[in-house]
């Protein structure tokens, strides 16, 4: 059965990152597949295109104010979706997700504070945190039945009292793990005995497999509201990453505060089109955001059944994101000699696992969010490129 997401859509020459700057992953060849950035390469909610649309119709481009539907969306969706009663006054927006991180570690952090974070993690996390003068403290997280784990007793015997922040990745990115409630609240007792203010980037929170659940590190650890601030977005869950707009979800009076002091430095305008866009992908998007997780966890099990095949190679078991964790150890082969055969033989673009810190160093991250069509040829060209190892 063909979807909505079978659809051929042309990705090249219109200024996407991910198809047309391929030659950063060592992907030359004119047949590329893109499959790094974590974009999906499908058409957003028709909800989305209309507000643009209509947006052009309206021809008024000045800036952007009166926040008040906007806050509604959020709040509803959170509500009806995640089960968090978030308030319209625990929110402030911001460019993006990294930019929102950027403005907390400004709040919460001085130059020098050790930031820790759990490795393999999404990169942008260390960058942000070393551009900002900040120690990127690295908790590698131990493997125990193929799947990621914090190890907060290490963690423990790591800190040496210069942290002042902890930036939680959930669901996680990459691996696409959902951490359960007891892990949640764990690390909040943690961060309440270390005294650090947690960050929860829930980016990922709408793209989770049927059967499985995300639960927002505000609804299961609600006990330490007063040192957690939550980041989100419409933007992966609903493929509107371009539109570089997220929210920041803070209930205590005092973070609050913080975060708008911070924010003043920065310039706190929302864009008027990525505004528009949230909030019509929020009212508008739920049977989109359904069909689409259908569509991705079906892709993995593709994308993992294929890999999974090909001796030597390795899928992680995942149930949200669309991002999989590839491990090559089983091939024996140096890193160089991998992701030389999947850049240069399977011609495929991927993202590498030393990019997301320590544990990383034998993986490659696969995004499968693409036509189905595609993930079967990626499978082939993988296939192909190891088939030496048959
Ligand atoms: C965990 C996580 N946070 C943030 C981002 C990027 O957010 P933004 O583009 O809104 O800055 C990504 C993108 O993949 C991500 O995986």
């Amino acid at each position: 059965m063909t979807t909505q997401f079978d659809k051929i859509i042309h990705h090249k020459n219109t200024h996407s990152q991910k198809w047309d700057n391929m030659a950063a992953c060592g992907v030359e060849a004119e047949d590329g597949l893109a499959m790094w950035v974590a974009d999906m390469d499908f058409e957003p909610p028709q909800s989305v295109t209309d507000v643009l649309r209509a947006e052009i119709d309206q021809n008024i481009f000045g800036y952007y104010g009166h926040t008040d539907t906007v806050r509604a969306a959020v709040c509803d969706w959170m509500a009806s979706r995640h089960g968090w009663k978030v308030e319209p006054d625990w929110l402030s927006f911001s460019h993006g997700v990294v930019a929102g991180l950027g403005i907390l570690i400004e709040a919460f952090s001085k130059p020098g504070d050790g930031i820790v974070i759990f490795t393999p993690v999404y990169h942008a996390f260390a960058r942000k945190i070393a551009a900002k003068g900040r120690k990127v403290v690295e908790s590698e997280m131990p493997l125990e039945d193929g799947r990621y784990h914090m190890d907060l007793e290490a963690l423990q015997d790591q800190l040496d009292g210069s942290e002042s922040m902890l930036i939680f990745c959930s669901p996680h990115n990459p691996c696409g793990r959902l951490w359960t409630e007891a892990e949640i609240k764990a690390l909040g007792a943690f961060c309440a005995r270390n005294d650090l203010l947690l960050v929860s980037d829930e980016i990922h929170m709408d793209l989770v497999f049927q059967g499985a659940k995300h639960i927002p590190t505000g609804v299961a650890a609600p006990e330490i509201t007063d040192r957690l601030v939550t980041v989100s977005a419409a933007s992966k869950g609903f493929n509107i990453a371009g539109a570089e707009t997220s929210f920041i979800i803070a209930q205590d009076t005092r973070l609050q505060g913080e975060i708008l002091k911070a924010q003043a430095s920065f310039g706190g305008t929302p864009n008027r089109f990525g505004m528009r866009m949230m909030e019509a992908a929020f009212e508008g998007g739920a049977d989109w955001s359904d069909a689409v997780c259908a569509y991705l966890a079906e892709n993995f099990r593709i994308f993992r059944d294929g890999v999974n095949a090909i001796p030597g190679l390795s899928v992680m078991d995942m149930d949200s994101t669309y991002l999989a964790w590839v491990d090559f150890s089983g091939t024996g082969m140096a890193r160089q000699e991998f992701t030389d055969r999947v850049a240069k033989d399977a011609r495929i673009a991927v993202n590498q696992g030393p990019s997301f810190g320590r544990g990383g160093e034998s993986y490659l991250r696969f995004n499968f969010a693409t036509r189905r069509a595609l993930v079967e040829e990626a499978v082939d060209r993988l296939a192909q490129a190891f088939g030496d190892l048959q």
